[in-house]
């Protein structure tokens, strides 16, 4: 049997499913072409807009919410677009293809309303080499007084009206990069499709608050004392991401580059199954390095040879039959926690406190056991997620 990673998206052939996202690790040719170096299918430029209208940068720009164990978890950015004019863009994408024909080399582009600025980015970079677009609808912090980012991606009329400018400018694929924070993604995705939208990447980041410092009560992350909302991404980020890759997988037929909380290759899988044809990353690369892409890769490869599977495109889509609107689940499979490893119990009681305060009041201890009585527990699953050592699961 042979096995490949490659994968199609919009026509254009990926040899493996994961590019780089559009954002600080594809903000400059030198650490572009590093990446591809090191495996990665393509790029997505970091998000280039007319010259006038970029700002710079503020510090402190970056906050971060950790584990228990120090992992970050949660990553917080008020980054604003490239720093770089669009003449940069347009040599370095035109200098990209020369070295590296076959990598992927999409070119993300956000202008205000103004359509003629949006039509002169999409040809530019057209005319430069991209492979493909990506329109940035969907950045939750930079200008959205000027009509830019998600403020034009969480309406429905806007979104398509730059879409169809954008497509009656070029002839490379469109893909449109939404905003998680619209109030219903598949509206919005199917209003890109209909203005022509080739293929949708999804998610943006997911707009936040990080914290207040309690002393000070100044919001973080600050910039001189004060902040803005800012765009959550990260691990955390990933369930938020998968909800709206399926959505968009169900209410439209065009391909879809899930994005949100990548950092291992099953997540990989898991996007596939929910409707993705190719992947992007940032956040995991920010923390770990474009190297990831090694062990990224090999797990695919695994887990390509365990399944028997000949091609990643096997399994897209493959759990979408399976989400249903609640009231349509089974009402009759009943399942009951169950004591499975009584001898890895530590008797911390966590089990005990979640179960009487917030399920059936199931769990006892007897003779210093933790025991589950089958009478009264209805199934709910609270106490095989809190308890540590892995003691109760649901049979
Ligand atoms: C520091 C930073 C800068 C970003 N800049 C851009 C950008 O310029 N354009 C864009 O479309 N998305 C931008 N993003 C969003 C990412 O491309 C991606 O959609 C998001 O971070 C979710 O993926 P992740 O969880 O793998 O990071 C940025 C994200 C971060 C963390
Ligand atoms: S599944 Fe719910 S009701 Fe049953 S023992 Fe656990 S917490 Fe209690
Ligand atoms: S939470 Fe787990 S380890 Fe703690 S008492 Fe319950 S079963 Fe034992």
């Amino acid at each position: 049997m042979s096995q490949t990673l490659q994968v199609q998206f919009c026509g254009i052939l990926l040899e493996n499913p994961c590019l780089l996202s559009s954002a600080s690790p594809t903000q400059s040719y030198e650490g572009i072409a590093n990446a591809l170096k090191l495996g990665w299918a393509g790029v997505v430029t970091k998000t280039c807009a007319p010259d006038h209208l970029i700002t710079a940068d503020v510090t402190n720009r970056f906050a971060t919410l950790r584990d228990s164990a120090g992992n970050i978890t949660g990553f917080e950015n008020i980054e604003g677009l490239t720093q770089k004019p669009v003449a940069y863009w347009e040599i370095t994408i035109r200098d990209l293809k020369r070295e590296f024909p076959d990598k992927c080399i999409i070119a993300s582009i956000m202008a205000d309303e103004d359509r003629e600025s949006w039509q002169d980015l999409a040809r530019r970079m057209e005319k430069a080499g991209a492979d493909a677009l990506e329109l940035n609808l969907s950045c939750p912090h930079f200008r959205l007084e000027n009509n830019m980012g998600a403020t034009i991606g969480k309406d429905e009329t806007m979104a398509a009206a730059i879409t169809a400018c954008v497509k009656a400018a070029v002839r490379i694929p469109v893909v449109v990069k939404l905003t998680p924070n619209a109030s219903n993604i598949q509206d919005i995705a199917q209003a890109v499709v209909a203005a022509g939208a080739d293929a949708i990447a999804a998610i943006n980041t997911v707009q936040i608050l990080m914290g207040v410092d309690i002393d000070t009560f100044e919001p973080l992350p600050a910039v001189n004392g004060h902040t803005s909302f800012g765009g959550y991404s990260g691990v955390a980020i990933k369930p938020i991401g998968l909800r709206c890759v399926a959505q968009i997988a169900l209410a439209t037929d065009v391909p879809v580059s899930g994005i949100g909380g990548i950092a291992h290759w099953q997540d990989i899988v898991e996007y596939f199954a929910v409707g993705a044809s190719c992947v992007q990353i940032c956040t995991a690369v920010m923390l770990n390095g474009y190297q990831i892409i090694t062990p990224l890769l090999a797990g695919l490869e695994e887990y390509m040879n365990r399944k028997g599977l000949r091609n990643l495109g096997e399994i897209i889509g493959a759990t979408l039959p399976k989400i249903e609107a609640r009231e349509r689940l089974s009402m009759d499979w009943r399942r009951r926690s169950t004591v499975i490893a009584p001898e890895k119990c530590v008797r911390c009681a966590k089990c005990y406190v979640s179960c009487h305060e917030s399920g059936k009041g199931a769990i006892r201890f007897v003779d210093r056991r933790v025991t589950v009585d089958p009478t009264l527990c209805d199934g709910c699953s609270l106490c095989t997620h809190v308890c540590p050592q892995g003691v109760l699961a649901l049979h």
